[in-house]
């Protein structure tokens, strides 16, 4: 009996519970928790499976779909789907899924924690009291920025970018973005200005970014970018990380063309301990835990899973993932 049902590789092993909805649905061949990408077992069975439930860790291009004729699904458990090729997918009929909405409020407040840490230099507050540099209050200690009435440009309103918004308002900042098209009911009830790219740089008091990562977007925020931001501005970064020129970003830090930068997402991923960004003054790196709660990521599994058996029995998937937007 358990033969006829189609085999579905999982790539990375979750948590128990998290997947039971492929109980009785399928054959898993399911890959190890800690080890990014298609290990020994995993490329054995790439021939035979129908379906494959990802993480972004693992990239899906024409190298291993050529190894995949049966393949009809892939499920990646994320909302960012640079990983995969969709283009060689289509070719091939595969329906590609991803988690978009799950992840949005999770990734949201992170964005905010990123954006007050840098602007209230709360790690070299912290690690100056644990190193016993602490030695009286001071009232030119530790001096940050206000986020009441700074403003902040938000590069990409999409569902992430709304949420930092909706959050950002409660805070008393001034909004803008720049985003493919306008978004009138939005930029209405939230006070949104939309702008040119060139005008939100030029203008904010930190910049977020909340756009996918693709060829118009890789390295947006370059040299030229960050030398037209205000010294006195600060970057957030909850995207991708290759939306941003590192080196470029390190050299923005140093030499002070720009004040401070958090940053979930790096390029590369992970980022080496002695990677030069480290180096930087005012910047924290966070190891992309943008949706990282216990909640969030249940029900990313969750919409996965629906993704991934919509696909194996070729109804609709709840959420396809759809054709990229005109560049901004
Ligand atoms: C996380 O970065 C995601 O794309 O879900």
């Amino acid at each position: 009996m358990n033969d006829i049902l189609p085999l579905v590789l999982v790539t990375r092993a979750l948590p128990e519970g998290w997947l039971d909805g492929l109980r009785g649905r399928c054959r898993t061949v399911v890959g190890d928790a800690q080890t990014p990408g298609f290990d020994a077992p995993l490329l054995e069975a790439l021939p035979d499976a129908e379906g494959i439930l990802c993480l972004l860790t693992e990239r899906i291009d024409g190298a291993v779909l050529d190894r995949a004729p049966r393949l009809r699904v892939v499920s990646t458990m994320a909302v960012g789907v640079d990983n995969i090729d969709l283009d060689a997918c289509a070719a091939r009929g595969i329906v590609v899924g991803h988690t978009p909405g799950v992840l949005t409020e999770a990734t949201a407040d992170l964005t905010m924690a990123l954006l007050l840490a840098v602007a209230r230099r709360l790690p070299d507050a912290a690690a100056d009291a644990r190193a016993g540099r602490w030695s009286t209050w001071s009232p030119t200690g530790w001096l940050g920025t206000d986020l009441h009435g700074a403003s902040l440009g938000i590069v990409g309103l999409g569902k992430i970018g709304t949420a930092v918004a909706r959050r950002a308002r409660a805070f008393g900042m001034r909004l803008m973005h720049a985003s493919p098209g306008p978004k009138p009911a939005v930029e209405a009830e939230l006070g949104v200005e939309r702008v040119p790219l060139t005008q939100l740089l030029a203008q904010s008091d930190v910049v977020s970014l909340h756009l996918p990562l693709s060829s118009d977007t890789h390295h947006l925020i370059d040299a030229r970018a960050l030398a037209t931001m205000k010294s006195t501005a600060l970057l957030i970064n909850t995207a991708r990380g290759a939306i941003v020129d590192p080196q470029a970003l390190a050299h923005a830090l140093h030499t002070g063309a720009i004040a401070g930068a958090g940053i979930d997402v790096t390029e590369p991923e992970p980022l080496p301990a002695e990677h030069p960004l480290y180096g930087c003054p005012n910047l924290l790196v966070l190891p992309h835990i943008g949706s990282a709660t216990h909640g969030t990521r249940r029900r990313m599994a969750a919409v996965a899973v629906d993704n991934l058996l919509a696909g194996l029995v070729g109804s609709p998937l709840p959420h396809p993932v759809l054709p990229p937007r005109a560049p901004l």
